[in-house]
């Protein structure tokens, strides 16, 4: 057999820097309500959202994914010429090509970066992540930079009951390098796409260009089967993710899920039994669901509010369309 030289590989790896940049329109649930008969009082209740941000058109997916990376490069203690690759998790690219990624890249002034998006919807960023720290460690680049990214506005109708309500827009970067100890878990990932209808166009491109529909598709989700399979199915992929890293649930700093309900959130802190001393991530109050871009705002929150110590352990848990879900334990940036 012919012997193939690989990259040396790092015993190490870790998130170096986080940024984030939110729209700067704050929409409450007051101006969402009237037009789908709903209330401030309803939405809080059930979700935990109190408001969200909506991007104006100069605040474009590119252009969010942009300055939040620029704020996590610059966090990282890194300049752009550094980033050997760039990966962005979104659902909301306008175009089906090219990829987002190399236009961010571009942008930003990397010099010929490996580029190129991930679609795995909310769970998108974790899968981005594990695949940044695996890259890394393999030695194939020494900087990588993972982006979350995502106008949900576009794809939203805002007349549907069962949606509008939810989500939001912005964006999340992460930077990762090589470290001296082992700043990443094992991933749990999974899929079940037998469920892929529960979140999903209305309708596919191809009906809206033949004429069949009058109006481009929009997001539609089954609402309670989305939450019974979340509240059945997290739980032991958190419980999962975090024995695969050997630590219980009193070692973490933080959690940080997916913001897609609190209700989801607080079944899955009471089933694993989280002592107060971890921090739990409450962004979707601020921020609404914004799809991949919800866990590392989320973090970026909590680091803000000074509860993400540097090189603790923190549990990112992602889960959305396709049915596709990830976690993971990293050591906090
Ligand atoms: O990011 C991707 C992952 N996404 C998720 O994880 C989302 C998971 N699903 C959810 O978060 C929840 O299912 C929703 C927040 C979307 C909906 O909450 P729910 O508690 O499942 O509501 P429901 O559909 O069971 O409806 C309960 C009641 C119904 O009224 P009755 O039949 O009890 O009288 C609905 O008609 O609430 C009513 N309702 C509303 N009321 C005001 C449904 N939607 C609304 C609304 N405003 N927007």
């Amino acid at each position: 057999m012919t012997q193939i030289k690989s990259a040396p590989a790092r015993s190490g790896a870790r998130i170096m820097g986080i940024g984030a940049y939110r729209p700067a329109r704050i929409v409450t649930n007051d101006e969402i309500a009237p037009l789908i008969d709903s209330s401030d009082e309803w939405i809080q209740q059930r979700t935990g959202i109190e408001k969200r941000r909506f991007a104006s058109d100069d605040e474009t997916l590119d252009e969010m994914a942009r300055l939040a990376a620029s704020d996590a490069i610059s966090d990282a203690g890194l300049n752009p010429e550094q980033i050997g690759v760039v990966l962005v998790a979104t659902l909301t690219n306008p175009v089906q090509f090219p990829a987002v990624a190399p236009i961010v890249a571009s942008k930003l002034g990397i010099p010929d970066p490996g580029a190129f998006d991930i679609g795995a919807a909310c769970a998108g960023f974790v899968y981005a992540l594990s695949t940044a720290a695996d890259m890394v460690k393999s030695g194939s680049v020494e900087y990588a930079l993972v982006i979350g990214a995502e106008r949900m506005t576009d794809v939203l109708d805002f007349t549907d009951r069962g949606s509008a309500f939810i989500f939001g827009d912005g964006a999340g970067a992460m930077v990762v390098g090589p470290a001296d100890f082992n700043g990443f878990g094992p991933v749990i990932f999974g899929s079940d796409g037998s469920q892929a209808d529960a979140i999903s166009m209305s309708s596919t491109w191809f009906d809206f260009r033949s004429g069949k529909i009058p109006e481009p598709p929009t997001l539609r989700m089954a609402g309670q089967q989305v939450f019974r399979w979340a509240v059945s199915e997290m739980v032991a992929v958190t419980q999962r993710a975090l024995t695969a890293a050997g630590l219980e649930p009193k070692d973490l700093a933080a959690f940080v899920p997916h913001q897609a309900n609190n209700r989801i959130t607080d079944a899955i802190v009471k089933a694993l039994d989280f002592p107060d001393t971890v921090a739990i991530a409450r962004d979707i109050r601020e921020s609404g669901n914004t799809t991949a871009a919800t866990v590392p705002l989320a973090l970026h929150a909590l680091r803000s509010e000074g509860r993400a110590p540097s090189g603790a352990p923190a549990l990112l848990l992602g889960f959305g369309a396709g049915l596709t879900y990830a976690a993971q334990v990293v050591a906090l940036p």
